[in-house]
């Protein structure tokens, strides 16, 4: 599977559907969130840090740009390139060496696609509803492609009975 798209009704349900991501995600993953402010890029961290056991703070790193939050098994880099010019003040920052360990999600990650050849794409646009948020998910490679009908299948069971799930678009 390349894509699926769910709706979010909620925060707390874009939080489920980032505990289903969060249960599969390996260190040297690449997590690429994509949307306009208040999408629900930090709102989605937030969550999969707190699925993997973390009790560090979450806070927008729009002006630290990367901050690092310590996980059971790993941990997570979350960078913000809201503020980067281009990818060569990406690649300034030196976090390739870190990258391999860690799992890492990257808001406005759109804009430095290019230095990730394999990695996870979640865009976030708002829906006509309050607070509904429609989340795709997109794969560039076997590790994500692998793993995105079980993702798929795992968020549709977590949000049953809920909005998420009623309009799955599957490509
Ligand atoms: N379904 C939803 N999913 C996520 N957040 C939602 C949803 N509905 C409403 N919200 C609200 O939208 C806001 C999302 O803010 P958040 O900081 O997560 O956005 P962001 O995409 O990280 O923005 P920025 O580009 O400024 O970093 C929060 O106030 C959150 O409560
Ligand atoms: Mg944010």
């Amino acid at each position: 599977m390349r894509s699926f798209s769910v709706v979010s009704g909620s925060p707390a349900q874009t939080a489920l559907i980032a505990t289903a991501l969060a249960e599969r995600l390996r260190p040297g993953d690449i997590v690429l969130l994509s949307g306009n402010l208040a999408a629900g890029k930090t709102t989605f961290v937030k969550a999969v840090a707190e699925a993997l056991g973390s009790t560090d703070p979450v806070t927008s790193p729009t002006f630290a740009l990367a901050q690092f939050y310590a996980t059971k098994e790993s941990r997570i880099l979350h960078v913000d390139t809201y503020r980067l010019a281009d990818v060569e003040e990406y690649r300034d920052l030196g976090l390739e060496e870190y990258q391999e360990d860690a799992i890492s999600l990257i808001e406005w990650g759109e804009k430095i696609a290019g230095e990730f050849p394999c990695h996870l794409a979640v865009s976030f646009v708002a829906t006509d509803e309050a607070d509904g948020r429609s989340l795709t998910f997109s794969a560039t490679c076997d590790r994500w492609t692998g793993a995105l009908a079980d993702l798929h299948a795992a968020i549709s069971k977590d949000t049953h009975g809920a909005h998420a799930g009623d309009r799955d678009i599957v490509d």
